[in-house]
């Protein structure tokens, strides 16, 4: 399986922060945030990774980043023109998927779980997607809210008013080739973008979405203040805890 690290948008809820940087190379603890879901690919034993990101910041990727050897990875960048959603960047990934299956991680997410189990798994499987859930205390408006019932997964709303349960939809994912069929035929939200959450949805409807629940600490670091505060810490305890 090949893997898609998404890593642009304008993160404008990290201003001052970002107006001159791309978020995903904001530190976390002793680390750029960017090679956190590297090493999570690399830990998942998915070795091909395509980086997409915007036009303002490629470069950096690239100097930073280089071929990937480092990380034991191949790496390969594309460029998404507009911040048109979380969907319409997966779109560009079509090339680079040539055919296979594909392992999402939105690059703002950070979590010390190994995905490798789970990789094998759905390299067996026929068709259909799996999405990662994460219980949450109180299912936050900040995040899709998925709801299942006996094993499966029933609807995933967008940011709910009124959350139906309380699994976060986390920002890693993983879709059969079909996925980019799906994109082609989604129209965007009332605010302008091809969201994520429908495009899963065509496979809730489908009824061949997994959720597999996240055990590990998960923070996605784009949120907010607290949010980035809170990546640094738990990974500094992380490392703290190793040596
Ligand atoms: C995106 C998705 C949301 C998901 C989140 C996880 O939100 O739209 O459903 O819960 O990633 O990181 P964003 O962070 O882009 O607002």
């Amino acid at each position: 399986m090949k893997g898609v690290i998404l890593a642009g948008g304008n993160a404008t809820r990290l201003r001052p922060l970002t107006w001159v940087t791309n978020k995903h190379l904001l530190p976390i603890y002793n680390k750029p945030m960017i090679f956190y879901p590297l090493e999570a690919m690399a830990k998942a034993g998915v070795e091909d990774v395509l980086i997409i990101t915007g036009p303002s910041h490629s470069g950096a990727f690239i100097n930073l980043l280089r071929s990937g050897k480092d990380f034991g990875l191949r790496l390969s960048y594309e460029i998404q023109e507009d911040a048109g959603g979380i969907a319409q960047a997966i779109n560009i990934a079509e090339d680079f998927a040539d055919n296979g299956k594909i392992l999402v991680i939105l690059g703002d997410n950070i979590f010390s779980q190994s995905l490798k189990k789970d990789v094998e798994e759905f390299e067996k499987m026929e068709k259909g997607a799996v999405v990662f859930g994460k219980h949450m205390a109180v299912a936050s408006k900040q995040y899709g809210v998925i709801e299942v019932k006996n094993g499966k997964v029933i609807s995933i709303e967008e940011k709910p008013q009124k959350p139906k349960s309380d699994i976060g939809q986390t920002g890693i994912y993983m879709y059969d080739h079909r996925v980019f069929d799906f994109i082609k035929k989604q129209k965007p939200s009332a605010r302008g973008e091809f969201e994520v959450t429908d495009l899963n949805n065509v496979y809730v409807l489908e009824g061949t979405m997994i959720c597999k629940m996240l055990t590990s600490w998960w923070v996605d670091a784009g949120t907010s203040f607290d949010e980035l505060l809170k990546a640094n810490s738990l990974v500094a305890q992380e490392i703290k805890k190793e040596k």
